[in-house]
């Protein structure tokens, strides 16, 4: 069986100037970026990763590097990693016990596991939004200003808001009752409300791991509209059980899935990395072939 990773070239470009200690001012480029018909350039740059929890490897040997402005998507069966992987892109995998990082990660070329990055301020660059919607029991408005307070940011709180709702897809739904409980919203509201809480403190990557699998379809088509609209200035790593969706809505898909051992443990590869279009079309791997066809298992 092939069990290397096939690629498909994404040029690397020169890393900036930029470190990642508290209190830096966010990366001008996150701000402005426009999608690009040419070659991409490299944001995130993975290569050798292995995550571990205890002496259990959960994924090994991942390579793979995403692209600005573009909506990568993470596909592979459960239990092959993907969860774990997205984590060890904005060091959220630190606050799992016993969970280990090898290899490295790359943003603009700074290594986000080096010592002197501070990981509180690498989760500010590169934002999250998770599976189940998580709004904190407070106000829409608290929802979506906390992120903010927490970067010691205070000017023009009310702008930021109302731009991070904008963004979100959610303003018109809340602008008239901003002081509401944050509960009292739909899923499909929660989870924008989710998605503008990250996008206030203006990251530039957004990891999102399965944000529409508790929406019906109608507030999953909003999300992938929002998703294509902010891949204009940001750049998305999304995992997604939905193949529709990974067809839909991204540009790239990175397919991982689980090895078994000689000593019989499963760990998670990454199998194909490549244009969306190639991976669904004319997949590399066999093993793409059947997981895309449905012939999985
Ligand atoms: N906090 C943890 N402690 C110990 N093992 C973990 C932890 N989180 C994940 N694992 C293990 O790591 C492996 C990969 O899990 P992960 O959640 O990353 O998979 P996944 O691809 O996201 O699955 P799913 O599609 O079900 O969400 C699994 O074997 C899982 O049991
Ligand atoms: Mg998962």
């Amino acid at each position: 069986m092939n069990t290397s990773t096939v690629h498909a070239p994404i040029a690397p470009t020169a890393p900036t100037a930029l470190t990642m200690r508290r209190g830096d001012p966010p990366v001008e480029a996150a701000i402005g970026g426009t999608r690009h018909a040419g070659t991409p350039e490299v944001v995130l740059d993975v290569r050798g990763l292995s995550v571990s929890y205890g002496d259990r490897v959960a994924v090994r040997g991942v390579d793979l590097r995403i692209a600005r402005n573009q909506v990568t998507a993470v596909i592979g069966p459960s239990g092959c990693g993907k969860s774990t992987f997205l984590r060890s892109l904005n060091r959220m995998n630190d606050l799992v016990p016993a969970c280990r990082v090898d290899g490295s990660v790359t943003f603009h070329g700074i290594d986000l596991y080096d010592p002197g990055v501070d990981p509180v301020e690498v989760r500010r660059r590169i934002g999250m939004v998770f599976q189940k919607p998580n709004p904190f029991p407070k106000s829409i408005y608290r929802n979506v200003a906390y992120g903010l307070k927490l970067a010691g940011i205070r000017d023009d709180l009310d702008g930021r808001v109302e731009r991070a709702l904008r963004q979100a897809g959610l303003w018109d739904e809340v602008a008239h009752r901003l002081g509401a409980s944050a509960l009292s919203l739909s899923g499909g509201q929660q989870q924008r409300l989710c998605i503008a809480r990250a996008l206030a403190v203006e990251p530039e990557v957004l990891l999102m791991d399965e944000p529409c699998s508790a929406l019906d379809p109608i507030a999953t088509a909003h999300i992938e509209e929002l998703m294509s609209e902010l891949a204009r200035r940001l750049t998305i790593v999304i995992v997604t059980h939905n193949m529709q969706q990974a067809a839909r809505a991204s540009d790239r898909t990175a397919f991982f899935t689980t090895e078994v051992g000689a000593d019989g443990l499963r760990t998670g590869v990454l199998v194909e990395v490549d244009a969306t279009d190639h991976v669904f079309g004319n997949p590399a791997d066999e093993r793409t072939m059947h997981y895309v066809t449905g012939r999985f298992g």
